[in-house]
C-alpha cells in the first residue's frame, strides 16, 4: 500500500529523489533518521529543533557536572550517595538521548548570544522532554496494563464505528503519537493495513523508530514523587513487546499542516492530542477531515480539558461535536472512561484521567483547504503594519523597564538601600515604597529558583 504524500504548504505532490523528499517551488523535505521531515518550512524548523536539542544536552551536561560539585562539597555520606545515584542515572540519560538525538546533528557549539535567544524562545523541557514518561510507559514493560487499556478502549470505540477486521486494508493515521504505542498496537492488530505515526517531537518519533526497528534502549525511569527519595529513578530498557510491525511508517510533522493528499486515511486516531495543542478545536477538526476520506472515522481517546486564556475557547464536547458537524463530520458514538495514567509502582502518588473518547465519520462534505500554516497575528506576518498599543505591551514595557533597571544596579558593591534610592529617584516613589518594592524583587527571584523548572 503506497502513502499519497504532499508538500505540507501547497498540497502538491512530492517525490522521493535520492536522500530527500523534493517538491513543487524546489523545497527539500529532508529524512532525519529514517524519517520524512515534512514541515511546511523544513531548514527552519530543523534548525529550531536542532538549537532546542543543543541547548538541552548542554544544559544536562552542566546539571551533571554541578552534581559532581556537590557530591565532594556535602559533608554527608547519605547525600553523596544520593547525589551519586542521581549522577548516574542522569549520565544514563544523557547517553540514552545523545543516541537517539544523534540525527539531529546537535554537536555544534553555539554562541552565548545565540544561546540566550534560543534559550528564551524555546523553553527548554517542555520541548524534548515534556513527554519523556509517555515513552518511558510505552515501552518499559512496567506499564503494560495502561498501554492495553488505551489500545482495547480506542478499539472498542472504533468497531461500534465501523466494523473492522485483522484482514482489513485500511489506511491509518495516528496524529499526536508521541512515542507511539498505540501505533505499534493498531499496526500489529491490523497486519494489512498501513498505520502512519505522526508527530512533531524528534525525541519521541526517533526513540518510536528505534525501538520498532528491534534495538534495545538504555534509559532511566525517573520518579514523579518518589516514595523513597534515595531512590530518584530507576533503570529501565526499552523494546518492543513483539516483533517488529513492518506497517508501522513515522513521519514528522505539524497537525495543521497535514503532508498527505485529501481524502487518504480511513481511520485518524488522536490519542491525548486534541485539548494539548494551541489552536481553536475547530482548526484541527478541519485538518483532519481534509485528509479522512468518506466514511472514514477519526477517533479521540484522551484528555478532553481545553486551557485557553479566552473562555470562549474552553469548549465542551457538545459544543466540539457542534463545531464538528459543521465541518465535515457526523457523530457516531462518545464516552468517558476512567483510566490509570502513568502509574508507576515507585511513585507515591497515583494518578486517574477520565478521558473523553469520540467516534466521527466523515461526510461528503468537501474540506479542502486547510487552516492557514502561519498562525501569527497579521503585524507579525506583515512586518510593515503597525503594532497595536494593547495594554499588554505598555504593562509589560514598564516592568521589564524596572525588572532590567534593578538587576543592572547590581555589581557587587551596592546595598539594597543604595538600588531603592535609585529606582525611587527613577521612578518617583518614595524611598520607603522603592525599598519594599526592591526587597520583595530579589527575595521573589531568589526564591523562584529554588525549585527545579517543571
Ligand atoms: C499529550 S502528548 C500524547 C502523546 C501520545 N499520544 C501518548 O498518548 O503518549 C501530545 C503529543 O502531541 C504532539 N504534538 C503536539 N503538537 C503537535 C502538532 N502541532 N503537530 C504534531 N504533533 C503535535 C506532541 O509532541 C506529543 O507527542
Amino acid at each position: 500500500m503506497k502513502l499519497p504524500l504532499a508538500c505540507p504548504s501547497t498540497l502538491q505532490t512530492i517525490k522521493l529523489i535520492g536522500h530527500e523528499f523534493s517538491g513543487a517551488g524546489g523545497v527539500s523535505y529532508p529524512i532525519v533518521g529514517g524519517i520524512p521531515w515534512l514541515f511546511p518550512d523544513p531548514k527552519l524548523t530543523l534548525s529550531d529543533w536542532r538549537g532546542r536539542c543543543q541547548l538541552l544536552l548542554e544544559q544536562l551536561e552542566i546539571e551533571i557536572s554541578n552534581l559532581k560539585v556537590a557530591i565532594k562539597e556535602t559533608p554527608s555520606d547519605l547525600t553523596r550517595q544520593r547525589l551519586e545515584t542521581t549522577r548516574q542515572l542522569r549520565i544514563r540519560n544523557l547517553e540514552m538521548l545523545k543516541r537517539i538525538l544523534e540525527p539531529l546533528k546537535p554537536s555544534l557549539k553555539m554562541n552565548a548570544a545565540t544561546k540566550k535567544a534560543i534559550g528564551y524562545r524555546l523553553p527548554l523541557r517542555q520541548g524534548l522532554l515534556g513527554y519523556f514518561p509517555n515513552l518511558i510507559r510505552d515501552w518499559s514493560g512496567s506499564f503494560e496494563s495502561e498501554n492495553k487499556i488505551l489500545f482495547e478502549a480506542t478499539l472498542e470505540i472504533l468497531q461500534k464505528t465501523k466494523p473492522v477486521r485483522a484482514e482489513n486494508e485500511f489506511r491509518i493515521l495516528v496524529l499526536g503519537a508521541g512515542a507511539s504505542r498505540l501505533a505499534y498496537d493498531f499496526a500489529h492488530k491490523f497486519p494489512k493495513s498501513m498505520v502512519v505515526a505522526y508527530d512533531l517531537n524528534p525525541m519521541l518519533l526517533l526513540a518510536a523508530k528505534t525501538i520498532n526497528d528491534g534495538k534495545k534502549v538504555q534509559a532511566v525511569e525517573a520518579s514523579m514523587s518518589a516514595k523513597d527519595s534515595a531512590t530518584p529513578g530507576r533503570n529501565v530498557e526499552l523494546s518492543a513487546p513483539g516483533a517488529l510491525a513492518s506497517n508501522l511508517h513515522f513521519i514528522f510533522g505539524d497537525v495543521y499542516a497535514l503532508p498527505f493528499s485529501s481524502s487518504t486515511f480511513d481511520v485518524v486516531l488522536t490519542p491525548w492530542l486534541v485539548d494539548i495543542v494551541p489552536r481553536r478545536f475547530e482548526e484541527l477538526v478541519r485538518s483532519v477531515a481534509r485528509v479522512t476520506s468518506e466514511s472514514g472515522v477519526w477517533i479521540n481517546s484522551g484528555s478532553w480539558h481545553f486551557s485557553f486564556a479566552d473562555e470562549t475557547d474552553n469548549i465542551s464536547l457538545p459544543e466540539g461535536i457542534e463545531i464538528a458537524q459543521q465541518n465535515g463530520w457526523k457523530s457516531r458514538a462518545s464516552s468517558q472512561l476512567e483510566v490509570p495514567y502513568l502509574q508507576s509502582s515507585f511513585d507515591s502518588h497515583r494518578r486517574f484521567e477520565t478521558i473523553t473518547q469520540f467516534s466521527m465519520e466523515r461526510t461528503a462534505q468537501p474540506i479542502t483547504s486547510q487552516p492557514t500554516i502561519d498562525d501569527r497575528v497579521d503585524w507579525i506576518r506583515n512586518p510593515s503594519l503597525p503594532v497595536p498599543a494593547a495594554a499588554i505591551f505598555t504593562e509589560g514595557s514598564t516592568t521589564h523597564a524596572v525588572m532590567a533597571l534593578v538587576l543592572s544596579l547590581v555589581d557587587g558593591q551596592r546595598t539594597l538601600q543604595d538600588i531603592a534610592t535609585i529606582v525611587s529617584a527613577e521612578n518617583g516613589l518614595p524611598h520607603e515604597e522603592a525599598l519594599e518594592a526592591v526587597l520583595s524583587f530579589f527575595d521573589r527571584f531568589i526564591k523562584d529558583r529554588h525549585f527545579r523548572a517543571t
